[in-house]
């Protein structure tokens, strides 16, 4: 089962009105580094855009993050552009958030202007995320850059007429159109293919410049993971079978589909579940588990819920209105307090990722265990 943002009808009750200066989100983890925030539009001339029937060349937004060990000159970056920010105020209504909050919050970015300075030679791993069906990739942008500040390349990607609304730097809005059931197929393919452009792109040092500008780049790609959250889930399992040159993937709450359902993994791939999804309520991973013959694990965070893997929960709580909000907001974003949540995924998150792609260790797991009570391995 898919979880699009379900809208709750809920009354609309009286909301702090908010300061008209920019409110940050807060980086976490431990030692959190500076980090760079782009983002750019990408055209794939050799993919016809499946979803616009008249020709024209697949396009797709992404944002890069990328940690500065020595941050000259800080900003305070847009969380969303302006547009997107006023649909998903819209649409962030049904959960009793203020119109403006998505304008009020902001990302500290480190800027980088004048020549550069390198702030390392050093190559970091790289990091694709994938979003969930209806989902603009900017609701994960916090989470992002926690992770990114532990020492990783990070890019998300916005898959256009699947997300809920792609804007592009010159104004150019994609708003989403439904997907049924059976289109999640090709969807998913879509998604895939989104995928595989974007490392090819990324192949070139010149992108890379742009999309982390304090690092020198050359050569080869840094090693790969893929992390997805919900249909992004289903797309990191499916980019992970079909794209060789990915070493390992998180499938965060998402069913899956298509042929990694029968044919397995065989590298490391980890799914965390919100409270009571599992092998046990969701047949796909059940499916699953037994055809993946890498490194696995799974575990279930109790207390959450479908969107307590964005950064929902952070802002609401940032804002001070988590325990104003409406009951029934807690289906969807969970019980967890914002910002332990938000250190929870990122904790269990850049554990796979330095096992993976770092240290080969689980030492962070064990570390993680003893912080977050919540989280229940089940396999
Ligand atoms: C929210 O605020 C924006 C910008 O001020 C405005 O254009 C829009 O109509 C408002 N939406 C609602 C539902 O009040
Ligand atoms: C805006 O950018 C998009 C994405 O690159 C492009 O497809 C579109 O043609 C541009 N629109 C205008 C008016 O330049
Ligand atoms: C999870 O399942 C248990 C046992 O069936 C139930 O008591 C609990 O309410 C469920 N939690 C959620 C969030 O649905």
């Amino acid at each position: 089962m898919l979880h699009p943002i379900t809208l709750l009808l809920v009354t609309f009750w009286s909301v702090p009105s908010l300061a008209t200066s920019r409110i940050r989100l807060p980086v976490v983890g431990s030692n959190p580094s500076d980090v760079a925030i782009t983002s750019m539009s990408l055209t794939d001339q050799r993919r016809v855009d499946p979803f616009t029937k008249d020709g024209r060349a697949r396009r797709i937004m992404v944002s890069g993050f990328s940690p500065v060990s020595v941050c000259r000159h800080s900003h305070l970056e847009a969380y969303m552009p302006p547009s997107t920010a006023n649909f998903e105020d819209e649409k962030f209504a049904a959960y009793g958030l203020p119109n403006g909050t998505s304008q009020s919050l902001g990302l500290k970015g480190c800027t980088a202007n004048g020549a550069p300075r390198y702030c390392s030679s050093k190559t970091l791993p790289l990091v694709l995320f994938s979003g969930a069906l209806g989902t603009s990739r900017t609701i994960y942008h916090s989470m992002l850059q926690s992770v990114a500040a532990a020492g990783y390349f990070v890019v998300s990607v916005d898959h256009p007429y699947d997300a809920d609304i792609v804007e592009f730097p010159n104004g150019t809005i994609i708003t989403g159109v439904d997907i049924n059931d059976a289109e999640l197929d090709d969807a998913l393919t879509t998604r895939v293919e989104d995928i595989a452009f974007l490392y090819q792109e990324l192949a070139k040092p010149s992108l890379r410049t742009q999309l982390f500008p304090m690092h020198r780049h050359s050569g080869n790609l840094p090693k790969t993971a893929i992390i997805g959250h919900s249909f992004g889930g289903a797309t990191a399992a499916a980019a992970l079978q079909q794209l060789s040159y990915i070493r390992g993937g998180v499938n965060i709450d998402g069913t899956m589909f298509g042929s990694v359902l029968r044919t397995g993994l065989n590298r490391p791939f980890m799914l965390i579940g919100h409270e009571n999804k599992t092998q046990e309520t969701d047949p796909s991973w059940k499916t699953v588990w037994p055809q993946l013959k890498g490194w696995k694990k799974e575990v279930e965070v109790k207390g959450a819920a479908h969107y307590s893997f964005s950064d929902l929960p952070l802002i609401t709580s940032v804002l001070g209105l988590q325990d104003k909000l409406p009951a029934e907001v807690e289906q969807v974003l969970g019980s967890i307090e914002g910002y332990r949540m938000m250190k929870l995924t990122v904790a269990y998150v850049t554990a796979f990722l330095n096992m993976a792609l770092k240290s080969g260790s689980e030492g962070d797991f064990v570390r993680a265990d003893t912080e977050f009570s919540e989280v229940v391995e089940v396999s």
